[in-house]
């Protein structure tokens, strides 16, 4: 029996875990460990999930919690290690580009552990952001690289990674919409509205982004309801400035199957996250993204996503130009549903 172990620390490797864990069970024939190394703690950020996508318990809960950089990497390099000496893995399966990802993958390649990285070959190409670096080092040091997309494909083969360790799988997240959004709630939201998420550093950390997010959204919530389910990063910042949204409905952190229901309600999404960017897709709404730049450059390219930056003019006039235009979704850029399947067919390689 092959032994496989998954780290996760932050929510949007929940989601991707579960679909691999559940491709891992019913392909038979490995043990799968868990480990939650602590990076998101709180009940809506991280017990939610486990609940809602019935996710195993975590074999070993680390309790990391967010800090510097330095600090959070460092303290999950050693609690990772402890673990893989321990449980002696065949494979380590790592996931997205957190902290915690760059942790798991050092800690298993100094253990000379094969590395496996589910949506590998994502650039940005702003190496300010800490997930770059994290995905850089990540894709640099694993034995598969699961690519979501052909430009994560191109990204790895420009930088010149053996072909042969390349899988194009497609996004575990389109197989987690898939099969998620089949047993959907109802939103608990009526009416017409949108919905926005902000907690990337590069906005939370700059006070003038920030206001300036807060800005666009409130006049957006002049003519539309705009609903803000609050990362904690950002509401601690926003106390710290003192910025405030007026008009914008601010509520706490929802859960996995909320969130997926409340974008398929929506008329558009405001975002800096990867994920819902691509959930927005598969859900057939629009998205505004406030970065300066996206990994999923193919939503752009089919005219689905606005990649506006985060002045206020430029986000409410991409809001508009997006509302008044036909957009087609039939496109399918990120595989056929089965990346989940096709990882752990990949993995049966395992010596
Ligand atoms: C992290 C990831 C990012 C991912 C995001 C998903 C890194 C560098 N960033 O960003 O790639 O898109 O998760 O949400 O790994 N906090 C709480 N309660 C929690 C979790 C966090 O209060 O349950 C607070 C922390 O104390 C910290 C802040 O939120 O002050 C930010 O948390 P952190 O894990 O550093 O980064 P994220 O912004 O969540």
């Amino acid at each position: 029996m092959k032994r496989l172990l998954s780290v996760v620390g932050a929510r949007p490797q929940f989601v991707k875990a579960a679909v691999v864990s559940r491709a891992i069970e019913r392909a038979g024939g490995f043990e799968h460990r868990l480990v939650h190394t602590g990076q998101h703690y709180d009940e809506n950020m991280s017990d939610i999930f486990f609940r809602e996508l019935e996710i195993a318990r975590p074999d070993h809960a680390l309790g990391v919690r967010s800090s510097s950089h330095g600090e959070m990497t460092g303290l999950m390099l050693a609690g990772i290690e402890k673990v893989l000496v321990a449980e002696k893995p065949d494979a380590v399966i790592v996931y997205g580009d957190t902290n915690s990802t760059l942790a798991a993958a050092l800690a298993a390649v100094k253990l000379h552990l094969p590395v496996a990285h589910v949506e590998a070959g994502l650039r940005s190409f702003n190496m300010r952001m800490p997930e770059e670096v994290n995905r850089i080092v990540a894709d640099r040091v694993s034995h598969w690289l699961f690519c979501p997309t052909a430009t994560a494909e191109a990204n790895l083969l420009k930088e010149g990674v053996d072909r042969a360790r390349i899988h194009a799988v497609g996004d575990v997240m389109y197989d987690a919409v898939l099969h998620y959004s089949r047993t959907l709630p109802p939103s608990a939201r009526s009416g017409r509205y949108c919905v926005a998420t902000v907690h990337r550093a590069e906005n939370t950390d700059d006070a003038s982004r920030l206001g300036s997010i807060l800005k666009a959204l409130d006049e957006v919530a002049d003519s539309v309801a705009v609903v803000l389910p609050l990362h904690p990063r950002t509401r601690a910042r926003m106390r710290e400035q003192g910025l405030k949204a007026r008009k914008v409905e601010i509520v706490d952190p929802v859960g996995y199957l909320e969130m997926l229901a409340l974008v398929r309600g929506a008329e558009a999404v405001f975002t800096d996250s990867g994920g819902l960017q691509k959930e927005a897709f598969f859900l057939g709404r629009p998205c505004i993204t406030l970065r300066d730049e996206t990994e999923w450059v193919e939503l752009v390219d089919l005219g689905v996503n606005v990649v506006a930056g985060t002045e206020a003019r430029a986000i409410v006039g991409a809001w508009r130009a997006l509302a008044g235009r036909q957009l087609d979704w039939s496109a399918r850029p990120y595989g056929g549903g089965d990346a989940g399947g096709r990882i752990v067919a990949a993995l049966r390689g395992v010596e």
